[in-house]
């Protein structure tokens, strides 16, 4: 049963021997909103996930974060599991609502408190914090203003991010402003499908601008504070055309401007791309120049010590007239025909993954990169043994380790992989159903079970390249041996 991705690039790309350079970060990745529950524990005040969540219909099965992965109370846990692999990084977010409950004004200590613990834990175990601050939990009380949509967003997150690097700044090596601005503006903003549930398209636009303006702002304000790297998350799909149809390599381009080069442009010095301008500008009518004002373009660029790269698939594109809820020349189609793909459907690309690395080495040189996520949906649960044999998860994540490699190989400056998850957890408004993580979760009993796809990493990280069989877990003896037993 092995399951076969396509060949990426040409055969002599495969890399399957790539030795990782000594220092690499091997990691995992969750935020605070999917795995800590203790909504009201320290004096944290209410985010717009508590109140999105609380919406009739907005979380598939109608759960809610109030336990999660009861990670507030168990993070010792957590980190026990993280070195116990023998992984040297580990990147969560700080929950913005916990340190600056209204939104404004008061820092709450307690909340400072519980993250300056988890942190130097981290550090005497010889694991390297990556803390994001904006992952998607902003307080509340700054909708009264907007949230994101509001330009006073800005100047709340440099409040806040200057309280977290006042009390941090002097430990953590690596600090992620904003986590996919992309899917905040989408699925927050247009589609309504996230916190804050709001459907405005030319709010979008204003949200996806002020979390970049206020990455630029918190990166000013933080910099005397820290010596740590700045950069922010981007979630990058690389965008293909369903045939070579001039229109279609026409749609795959527009849609590159509005997930990828709207916010790798501005991030890395270059501007808001002039195409999507166009596209926006059609779009929302008006112009938008009232949105992006003069100087703004400045405030963004220039301020990434490296960039985050959130890598689950791509976007087969073809074009289609605008009309109601398709705003741009441009659909998505998907590939036509047979694909590996997860258990949600998600195709598995691993040669996509190479073909970004190198294309972000090539168009935005000069910037080292950092995979904050990569990871995929599979359902497997505890079997006769006790043990999550997620065989399928082994293949993802030795294929897209391979992919990495390929790309550094030919020259790509990544620092890190951080794969997501370290743990199953809420998924958003797909609830508790998809299953991301190393670690499997009970929710009922918040016990944690390593996978086997968490043992074969262990062996990948502690070897530094790529090593064991593809389709089997490194102690497959446990496996076949039950498989003996029941037949
Ligand atoms: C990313 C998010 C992360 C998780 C994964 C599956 O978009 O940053 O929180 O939901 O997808």
């Amino acid at each position: 049963m092995t399951l076969r991705f396509p060949e990426h690039g040409s055969p002599e790309d495969r890399s399957a021997t790539f030795r990782f350079p000594e220092g690499f970060l091997w990691g995992a990745a969750t935020s605070a909103y999917q795995i800590e529950g203790s909504l009201e524990t320290d004096g944290r005040g209410v985010s717009v996930w508590d109140t999105f969540a609380a919406r009739e219909g907005a979380i598939e099965g109608g759960g809610d974060a109030r336990i999660a992965c009861d990670s507030y109370a168990r993070w010792r846990e957590d980190l026990d599991i993280v070195e116990h692999l023998g992984l040297n990084a580990y990147r969560f977010s700080v929950a913005w609502s916990r340190v600056v409950p209204e939104g404004r004004g008061r820092v709450e200590p307690r909340g400072l408190d519980h993250y300056e613990r988890q942190i130097d834990e981290m550090l005497a175990r010889g694991i390297a914090p990556v803390v994001t601050l904006n992952h998607w939990d902003m307080p509340e009380a700054l909708m009264s203003d907007g949230g994101w949509m509001g330009r006073s967003s800005v100047d709340a997150f440099v409040e806040y991010a200057v309280a977290v690097a006042d009390r941090l700044g002097d430990r953590v090596p690596w600090w992620i402003t904003q986590n996919e601005p992309w899917i905040i503006q989408l699925l927050g903003y247009q589609l309504g499908l996230h916190a804050p549930g709001i459907r405005d398209l030319r709010g979008s636009l204003a949200a996806g601008h002020h979390v970049l303006l206020a990455h630029g702002a918190a990166y000013d304000a933080m910099r005397p504070l820290t010596s740590g790297r700045i950069g922010a998350g981007l979630n990058l799909l690389p965008c293909v055309p369903a045939s070579d149809d001039p229109a279609d390599l026409a749609a795959a381009h527009g849609s590159d401007g509005y997930v990828n080069r709207w916010f790798l442009d501005p991030l890395l010095g270059e501007g808001y791309p002039d195409d999507m301008r166009a596209h926006w500008d059609r779009a929302i009518g008006g112009g938008i120049d009232d949105i992006v004002r003069a100087g703004d373009e400045e405030a963004i660029g220039g301020r990434s010590d490296f960039l985050g790269v959130n890598f689950y698939t791509h976007r087969v594109m073809a074009a289609a007239e605008p009309g109601p809820g398709r705003p741009f020349p441009w659909k998505v189609v998907g590939t036509a025909g047979e694909v590996p793909r997860t258990d949600e459907g998600t195709e598995i690309v691993p040669g996509a993954f190479t073909d970004l690395l190198r294309r972000l080495h090539r168009e935005y040189p000069g910037t080292p990169l950092l995979i904050t996520e990569n990871g995929a949906i599979y359902g497997d649960s505890p079997t006769h043994d006790g043990e999550v044999h997620d065989v399928r998860r082994i293949q993802y994540l030795r294929a897209h380790i391979e992919a990495m490699g390929t790309a550094m190989q030919e020259g790509a400056d990544v620092a890190g992989y951080l794969h997501w998850s370290l743990l199953d957890n809420f998924e958003w408004a797909l609830g508790y159903r998809p299953r991301f993580g190393l670690v499997y979760v009970d929710f009922r009993t918040g016990e944690r079970i390593p996978k086997d796809s968490a043992r074969h990493y262990a062996e990948i990280v502690r070897a530094g390249r790529v090593v064991g069989r593809e389709g089997t877990a490194p102690d497959a003896g446990t496996l076949v041996d039950s498989l003996g037993a029941f037949g």
